[in-house]
């Protein structure tokens, strides 16, 4: 009998468009044979023919979109064709082979968009009743956990009379989405305003492809979440910034019961909490535009979120008129060097000639690239001769701002070294801030307006700084509506 079998790989309905590129890195990661079509859609689920179940199990034991993985013995699109279907699967062998005697068993039923009661469910693991389970049941450490899975589309607005898919296997495997929980940022020794999503984090550590005994650089690292991430998977890390105070953990406290910072507040402290401190190598700070490191370093990833100028400062280190100066740094003499404004061309031209020096070939380059939903097109996605988009993923920010996740891949030593100057111009900061302040805007006016109503219905507004609003000239409302 075949090795190759059919396996249901259920995902966590978030994120959606990171799960493709993930399941695709993950198969190159393993080195595995596994083909995916070109798209799934939006289903929460996958049914992958052929498959090796060690291979499954392999991108269950690194994917952080995977709720978990089943190995189906039958699916129909009806009731009846699922029962139909399932009783010619050599239901003797299924018996045998996980429902004897001295085995323990539990079916677990799931469903997709619909809530079903106790009742329903008892109902339906009665419906599998030709199965001959011979074993015990277990519902808490059993051998062979069975899901029964309705799939019951994906509007929760027009649900189905009947689910639009039925399947029935045996569990295999959960993804490593505890491994969000075990990072979670509410526990988080040392954190900052621009902490990265430990979802996220690991997401990207997948894309770049980290594994054990690679060395991984963030140079944007703030609080070094990334770095995390890219330690769990067994990677060393070594991080870079150009904020002195952000990197050592002697920013103001964001959490918000917090008023000073503790002592040993810190990236390494992190490492330690998570026992990755094996993995962490160092951090340094530094201005990105001017990377002290030598020619010769070679990472197996560099995985980054730069700045775009929302809650943190796109800021490099300008040289002083008439040379440099050598400044000693020391606890009575601190350096505070100028800086000005970093554009994101020139970071992103910087990181793509750094990536082209300093990635070893078929490295990857993970950052993400901010953009306005209306002004995005293909062609606006900084490009080097030495690399291929591999992936590319959007988040949604705030209205009509987002970012993207983009995956590059070296595929040549050297490249053309690219000219910033030559990238297309666009201002996401400012367009940010313009379209934050309408939104602010719309809603202000949108408020005095529902006071000016309750106030013609009779209602007295008490509130002193509601008053102050409402007679403020600023906002331009119909003259119905003026406070007279
Ligand atoms: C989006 S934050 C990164 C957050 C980080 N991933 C975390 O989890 O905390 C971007 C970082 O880039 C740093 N930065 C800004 N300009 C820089 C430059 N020229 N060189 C290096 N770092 C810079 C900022 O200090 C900030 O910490």
């Amino acid at each position: 009998m075949s090795s190759l079998r059919r396996f249901l790989l259920y995902f966590a309905q978030e994120n959606i468009e990171f799960r493709y590129p993930e399941i695709k890195s993950l198969i190159q990661l393993f080195n595995l044979e596994i083909k995916l079509p070109n798209s799934f859609g939006e289903t929460p689920y996958w049914i992958l023919d052929d498959v090796d179940e060690q291979d499954v199990r392999k991108i269950a034991s690194r994917s952080v979109s995977l709720r978990y993985i089943v190995e189906v013995f039958s699916s129909g699109k009806n009731y009846k064709s699922f029962h139909e279907n399932l009783k010619n699967f050599s239901i003797s062998d299924l018996s045998k082979k996980y429902a004897s005697a001295d085995s323990s068993f539990r079916i677990t039923v799931d469903t997709y968009n619909k809530r079903i009661e106790h009742a329903e469910k008892i109902q339906r693991i009665e419906s599998l009743d030709y199965i001959d389970y011979k074993g015990k049941i277990d519902l808490k450490n059993p051998e062979n956990n069975f899901i029964y899975f309705e799939y019951w589309g994906l509007d929760p607005t027009n649900v189905p009379e009947e689910p639009v898919e039925i399947i029935f296997g045996r569990w295999i495997s959960d993804g490593q989405r505890d491994i969000t929980k075990s990072i979670s940022l509410k526990t988080r020794k040392f954190i900052g305003n621009t902490s990265m999503n430990p979802l996220l984090s690991l997401l990207m550590a997948n894309q770049g492809l980290c594994d054990k005994n690679h060395i991984v650089f963030d140079p944007f690292a703030g609080t070094g979440s990334i770095l995390i991430a890219a330690a769990k998977f067994g990677s060393f890390v070594i991080g870079s910034d150009i904020d002195y105070l952000m990197l050592h953990g002697r920013t103001k406290p964001s959490r918000v019961r917090q008023k000073v910072r503790e002592e040993d507040e810190n990236i390494k402290s992190n490492m330690i909490q998570y026992n990755l401190q094996h993995l962490y190598v160092d951090i340094f700070v530094s201005d990105f535009s001017n990377c002290p490191l030598n020619d010769a370093i070679e990472f197996d990833s560099i995985i980054t979120d730069p700045p775009y100028g929302i809650r943190e400062k796109m800021a490099q280190v300008v040289p002083k008129e008439g040379g440099r100066k050598s400044t000693v740094l020391t606890e009575d003499a601190k350096h505070y060097p100028s800086t000005s404004n970093y554009s994101i061309n020139s970071m992103y031209g910087d990181l793509l000639n750094f990536a082209a020096k300093h990635l070893k070939l078929h490295g990857r380059l993970v950052c993400w690239f901010p953009v306005n939903r209306d002004d995005y097109h293909e062609e606006l996605l900084p490009r080097h001769s030495a690399f291929q988009i591999i992936a590319n993923s959007e988040q949604k920010l705030n209205g009509d701002a987002t970012r993207r996740l983009l995956t590059y891949e070296k595929v040549k030593e050297s490249g053309e070294i690219v000219d910033v100057d030559a990238l297309e111009t666009f201002d996401f900061r400012q367009k940010y801030f313009t379209q934050a302040t309408n939104i602010k805007e719309k809603r202000l006016a949108t408020h005095h307006r529902n006071i000016i109503e309750a106030q013609k219905r009779g209602k007295i507004i008490e509130n002193l700084a509601e008053r102050k609003k409402l007679s403020n000239k600023k906002f331009h409302l119909d003259n119905e509506h003026s406070d007279k």
